[in-house]
């Protein structure tokens, strides 16, 4: 296979997305982050140098990694973090992923410190949409705090409040607070189709995005592709993607883009929030031309803080759920531990150790996987079904699982009950994709296929939830991971413990 090679250099600037100064995390001198896109099959290799002060480590958004689990860049799962001021090589293939996804760094806030940027894999054999739509472009939509992620960690650790409003919301890394930044151009030509891939890279905001005037035609969620659905505005919770074609159909002048954040679910706080306001783009028929006139903001046609459901979402290549081999009820909860607020999955705050990844340890014969942190091990391959139980308190939670596309076979509200739930999931094409959201007080069933070795995420991707231990991981297929060559770069990140020498004596 082709092997597609990228050279990023990690350095913290200071810059101003939205006009308002602050330090943040840049590949190449860029925010957002470089764009990584190949072709289906593509091998990616990624030479990084982090030139920052701190250890990183970064990770390919629903990239199924099979066979180099490592690659995943989960510190205290998959690897170790690269140390500061030095370098290391990423390399994965591509096979079974192709669609819209995402990079961004796995090691505590640095995502919201601007480590992030689009992962586009082209596809044209088999994309079923791709005679639909005559250019693309990428919108990354993301959340902005004008201080760095570890002071907004800390104060959330000192304060019993989990929820932190952003100070702004983003298109393509660009915002307004001060009136003087310009906003992102999106160049239309009369009667051209365009596909927009449309990506929420934020830390927890739920980010509703539509453009004046236009309707949006769903064609992919999150890598798989979906039998056309038209909507005016659509809903992208933290990680999910979508793509949308947007036909250039109107009057020739320009209308806004917008992406607001969804106060109403920041519950508690939605009132004061009232007045947020969104991030704009402008979409120009015209060139120069600076008119608005007639440019009306789309109406809601979905409630606030929710999915997109099973009807608006159907595979465009139906696949029928199979019987699980196992269940499991996850239950999600919020509390104190000692005077801090964490999050706890059936009871666990997951706490990671950097420096003893639990797959690295496996592989090494160092491991007790008893004394690992929230660990479910599946022995051989499978069909796992995971039932998500929100709390009463809760609030809504964007779920992800690493390494695989899920089914999402049911969802509700209240408290879920296999006796009278299971007889009416959706067993004949269940939307798959890799982000799915835990409604609030409500719950979740998802179903994969255990087949992939490697030790998988499954957490909340709000950033601040993640961070509070609302994670847990899959040890899949221990005994394949024994026999698994892992480089000897990798291995070579966690010198501390030595692995080399443990797994050769
Ligand atoms: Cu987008 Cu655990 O990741």
């Amino acid at each position: 296979p082709k092997i597609v090679e990228y050279h990023w250099n990690l350095e913290e600037h200071e810059i101003a997305p939205d006009g308002f100064k602050r330090k943040m995390f840049l590949v190449n001198g860029q925010f957002p982050g470089p764009t990584i896109e190949v072709n289906h099959n593509d091998v990616v290799r990624v030479i990084v140098r982090n030139n920052l002060d701190e250890p990183t480590s970064l990770h390919w958004h629903g990239m199924f990694q099979r066979g180099t689990p490592w690659m995943d860049g989960v510190p205290g799962m998959t690897n170790c973090p690269i140390p500061a001021q030095s370098s290391y090589t990423y390399e994965f293939n591509t096979t079974g992923n192709w669609g819209t996804y995402y990079w961004h760094s796995h090691h505590k806030g640095q995502l919201a410190d601007g480590l992030m940027g689009p992962l586009i894999i082209h596809n044209p054999e088999e994309d079923p949409h791709v005679d639909d739509y005559d250019e693309e472009f990428e919108v990354t939509v993301s959340d902005l705090y004008h201080k760095a992620s570890a002071s907004v960690v800390k104060k959330l650790h000192s304060i019993p409040a989990l929820e932190a409003v952003p100070d702004n919301i983003l298109i393509n890394g660009r915002g307004s607070f001060d009136c003087d930044t310009s906003i992102p151009q999106f160049k239309f030509e009369p009667g051209k189709r365009y596909r927009l891939r449309l990506i929420n890279a934020g830390a927890i905001s739920n980010i509703r995005f539509s453009i004046d005037n236009h309707k949006l035609t769903i064609i992919e969620a999150d890598g798989v592709p979906m039998k056309k659905y038209t909507v005016d505005r659509l809903t992208l919770h933290v990680a999910q993607r979508y793509s949308v074609i947007v036909e250039a159909n109107q009057t020739p002048q320009n209308y806004y883009m917008r992406a607001e954040l969804d106060t109403q679910c920041f519950h508690g706080e939605a009132e004061t929030l009232e007045d947020y306001p969104p991030a704009l783009a402008e979409v120009s028929y015209n060139d120069g031309e600076d008119t608005f006139d007639g440019s009306v903001a789309a109406k809601d046609t979905m409630p606030h803080c929710a999915d997109m459901n099973g009807e608006s979402l159907v595979n465009y290549y139906p696949v029928a759920a199979p019987p699980y081999d196992e269940s499991i009820v996850v239950r999600v909860r919020f509390g104190k531990n000692g005077t801090r607020l964490r999050g706890f999955l059936n009871n666990q705050t997951y706490v990671h150790d950097s420096s003893r990844p639990t797959m690295m340890n496996w592989w090494s014969g160092q491991s007790n996987i008893n004394s690992v942190n929230f660990l479910h091990v599946i022995n051989k391959p499978k069909v796992v079904q995971v039932v998500i139980q929100g709390g009463v308190n809760g609030g809504e939670h964007p779920f992800h699982l690493h390494g695989h596309t899920f089914m999402i076979v049911g969802t509700g509200q209240g408290t879920f009950d296999p006796k009278k739930h299971e007889a009416n999931f959706n067993y004949h094409n269940p939307t798959r994709r890799d982000v799915a959201v835990l409604p609030r007080k409500g719950w979740i069933a998802i179903r994969f296929i255990a087949d992939n070795p490697g030790v998988w995420a499954l957490h909340c991707h709000m950033d601040w939830h993640l961070e509070a231990g609302l994670s847990m991981q899959f040890l899949s297929l221990p005994d394949e991971i024994m026999n698994l060559k892992i480089p000897d770069s990798t291995v070579d990140l966690c010198k501390d413990i030595r692995y080399a020498s443990a797994r050769h004596t």
